[in-house]
């Protein structure tokens, strides 16, 4: 068995695990957009890079692929609250079909950003999809697709990072609470 990384406390969600639901997402996005023509997938960097190119691959609708960079946490596990737009997408998304690609919700406030942000650009439909959700009481963004559902713990792996570290192991971890308090 290959040794933990030593600021990583337990794994979460395995490889196996995380490719397994990818192809069940992608599935379901094959079914809901079978009569619709192409879509474009609009991966949020950093954290979704590994799960955009992974849901991309496993897709068999036409669709072509974008990516916007945000930013809220910056080095620390606690939201700032004020979404940072860091770059922006390469084209118009206007009467297009638009599925946002998102590593993990959280707090929420980088989807609903992203959310009317998009809905301002009147695309033809707008869909949100995210590997990882924190459970929260109430979150004021609709989510289409959503993988898994994760306890309260800062995670790492498949795209989240800790002040940008451990984004590329490839299962889901929980950090060594005296890593980051
Ligand atoms: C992370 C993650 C999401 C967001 C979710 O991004 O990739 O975009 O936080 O948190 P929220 O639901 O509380 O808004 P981060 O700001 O850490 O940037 P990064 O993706 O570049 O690591």
């Amino acid at each position: 068995m290959t040794e933990l990384h030593p600021d990583i406390e337990r794994i979460l969600i395995s490889e196996a695990e995380i490719q397994k639901r990818v192809e069940e997402i992608a599935a379901e996005i094959d079914r809901d957009y079978k009569n619709t023509g192409p879509v474009v997938l609009i991966g949020i960097l950093k954290g979704a890079f590994i799960f955009t190119a992974d849901l991309s691959r496993k897709l068999t609708t036409p669709h072509s692929v974008d990516f916007m960079s945000l930013s809220s946490y910056g080095d620390t596990t606690i939201s700032t609250g004020a979404v940072r737009l860091i770059l922006d997408l390469r084209k118009p998304i206007t009467n297009q079909h638009v599925i946002v690609v998102e590593d993990i919700v959280d707090s929420g406030n980088t989807m609903s950003y992203l959310y009317s942000t998009l809905m301002g650009r009147q695309p033809a439909s707008l869909r949100t999809c995210t590997l990882f959700k924190k459970k929260r009481d109430s979150l004021d963004v609709p989510l289409d697709y959503v993988g898994f559902d994760l306890p309260d713990v800062w995670v790492v792996g498949y795209g989240l990072d800790y002040a940008d570290t451990h984004r590329t192991l490839p299962y889901i971890a929980a950090l060594k609470k005296e890593v980051y308090s």
